[in-house]
């Protein structure tokens, strides 16, 4: 029998709506209120990413303070010049490449990468040496591996051939099998190997199976992932992409 006041049918439902109404209340605030922090946290990973990537991390310092080492950049790809007119605070690389007005759709040839459209523009982290000329350039990189689309940064030397690293911060792919891009014996690999041929065609592979020392093309290759030869084959095809003339390839010939 419905009963009268809380214990009544309408006391337990107004009771229930009330609850709910206060629970959504606290998840929104919570949503509004923790969007700066979340943001701020996005901010130095990516800061703290980009220092790893050329081994200038140190944990024990300031992210902010270390990444003071680094020149922000924006580049307009097709040229290679820097884009003078847009601020690189405000300028958002996933942002761009999803916007019809600031990227523009790959064609099934184009698109090596899997990655359907690329921005108009790029921001580039730069480390001077002390007669100004670039020590370390840090360029964003992503492209489509097994499961997902792995988004990760390359860092050249300032001759924008040999590699100093490459790492991914965000991919979904397996653990242990694809997600062995993160192991850092198999990152370390890459430090020293040559992205291009003197010609400059993109070379850098992740092979199937290990690198075999005396074939010549050895300085290009690094072993690839046990079990992941998609994800392996992502990746080679991520950084050909990278590496061409629809990526950073003349900007990187304009500033070496
Ligand atoms: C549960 C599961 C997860 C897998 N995850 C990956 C992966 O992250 N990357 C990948 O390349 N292959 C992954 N594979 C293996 C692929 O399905 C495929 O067999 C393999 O990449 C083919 O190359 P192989 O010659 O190395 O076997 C996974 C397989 C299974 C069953």
């Amino acid at each position: 029998m419905a009963g009268k006041g809380k214990d009544s049918v309408f006391g337990t439902i107004g009771v229930a709506l009330a609850l709910c109404l206060v629970c959504s209340v606290i998840v929104s605030f919570a949503a509004v209120y923790l969007k700066p922090v979340q943001q701020q946290n996005k901010t130095q990973d990516r800061k703290k990413n980009i220092l790893a990537v050329v081994g200038m991390y140190d944990p024990s310092e300031s992210i902010d303070a270390q990444f003071e080492q680094f020149e922000t950049r924006v580049v307009e790809l097709d040229s290679g010049d820097y884009a003078e007119g847009i601020d690189p605070a405000n300028f958002d690389g996933r942002k761009a490449a999803a916007d019809p007005a600031t990227s523009h759709p790959l064609s099934r040839e184009e698109d090596i990468a899997g990655i359907k459209r690329r921005a108009d523009h790029s921001e580039v982290y730069l480390v001077r040496k002390d007669d100004g000329s670039i020590r370390y350039m840090v360029l964003p990189v992503h492209g489509y591996g097994l499961w997902s689309t792995l988004y990760g940064f390359l860092a050249l030397e300032g001759d924008g051939k040999t590699i100093v690293g490459l790492s991914f911060y965000d991919h979904a792919e397996t653990p242990g099998l694809g997600g062995e891009v993160d192991n850092p014996k198999w990152k370390a690999q890459w430090a020293g190997k040559l992205a291009y041929d003197e010609d400059w065609t993109p070379e850098a592979e992740v092979l199937k199976g290990p690198v075999n020392p005396s074939n010549p093309d050895a300085e290009h290759q690094v072993d690839g992932l046990a079990g992941a030869t998609l994800t392996s084959r992502g990746v080679t095809q991520l950084l050909r992409y990278w590496l061409s003339d629809d990526g950073f390839k003349p900007f990187i010939q304009k500033v070496t």
